[in-house]
């Protein structure tokens, strides 16, 4: 069974149909991405399965392991975390601790246990008016953690960082998720390969793809040529739109990306091609489409 599993769900806002037909489902102890683009409906599924909102349709199931009340197996960072900068990173985490219903004693211990886990342990006692982006990014993550929930819910967890704040919190997500199951948001395609089990993704309130990375890239990472020539490969490209091995082609100036099924086959008929010769070549390279043709592809 799945920690988490929404059957049609849906949310409208007046007439905007945020969230449509969602099917989704959480692993336990996968991290898992929801990945799509400004708008795609993202805060508003996260939001629902945190019950900060209303479902207009459809249904979430929780395992039936962690019934009752649904704080207690799910910690959240939201996409705009609000910190009093007057307190100490943990001050507030003492704070987050009682707030999650530990009592004082243990909430003193767990703060303190989770300083160690983000790195932070030498900077508890500073205000937080003075952390970095990274650092209160990954002290959001902490007082998400700090009842150890089952399932964190993090919302762009990275999309506000600059480069360094962002490496400190994918680095934290790689270590988190060998023990506690993550869902995450993002817009961001490289952020969702480099540390997610599981896709889902989203555009225009539904999802459009899902799969394990690995399956995805399996099944949409394609073989493929990259050539660039002198004269325009217009008039050329009509033939090679016959071919049984060419799969797709997108021409950008005297560009070419050819997608094909066959690699040697492919090599061996572009290489005797004499029409090609004579369009002189400038570039001949052998590709590999990526998930972000496929990203791209399915939320234009
Ligand atoms: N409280 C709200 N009232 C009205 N429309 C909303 C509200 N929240 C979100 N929306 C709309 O729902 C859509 C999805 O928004 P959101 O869930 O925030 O997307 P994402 O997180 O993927 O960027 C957008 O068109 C947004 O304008
Ligand atoms: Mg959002």
């Amino acid at each position: 069974m799945s920690l988490i599993e929404t059957s049609s769900l849906g949310k409208r806002f007046n007439d905007t149909e945020a969230v449509k037909q969602l099917n989704l489902s959480v692993r336990e102890g996968a991290c898992t991405a929801l990945l799509g683009p400004n708008g795609a409906g993202k805060t508003t599924t996260l939001n629902m399965l945190t019950g900060l909102m209303k479902p207009t349709e459809g249904t979430i199931q929780f395992d039936a392991a962690y019934e009752g009340d649904r704080r207690n197996y799910l910690g959240y960072l939201p996409q705009y975390p609000k910190f009093f900068g007057w307190m100490s990173g943990e001050e507030y985490l003492i704070f987050a601790a009682e707030l999650a219903g530990l009592p004082k004693k243990q909430a003193k211990i767990s703060a303190s246990e989770m300083l160690e886990l983000i790195g932070l342990q030498d900077d508890g006692k500073k205000r937080i008016s003075g952390y970095s982006g990274g650092m209160k990014q990954r002290l959001g993550i902490a007082q998400a953690l700090v009842h150890s929930p089952k399932l964190i819910i993090l919302d762009e967890p990275v999309s506000a960082l600059d480069p360094i704040g962002r490496r400190e919190v994918l680095e934290l997500m790689k270590r988190l998720k060998t023990h506690t199951s993550i869902l995450f948001s993002t817009h961001v395609l490289h952020d969702a390969e480099e540390v997610s089990d599981d896709i889902f993704i989203m555009n225009k309130g539904t999802v459009v793809i899902e799969g394990s990375l690995r399956e995805l890239q399996q099944t949409h990472q394609k073989p493929a040529f990259f050539l660039e020539t002198e004269k325009s490969p217009e008039e050329w490209l009509h033939t090679l739109k016959e071919q049984d091995w060419v799969v797709d082609w997108e021409l950008d100036h005297h560009r070419l990306m050819i997608t094909v099924d066959n690699m040697e086959k492919a090599r061996a008929n572009l290489l005797k091609d004499e029409h090609l010769h004579e369009l002189k070549l400038v570039k001949f390279e052998v590709a590999k489409t990526s998930l972000e043709d496929l990203f791209m592809k399915v939320i234009s």
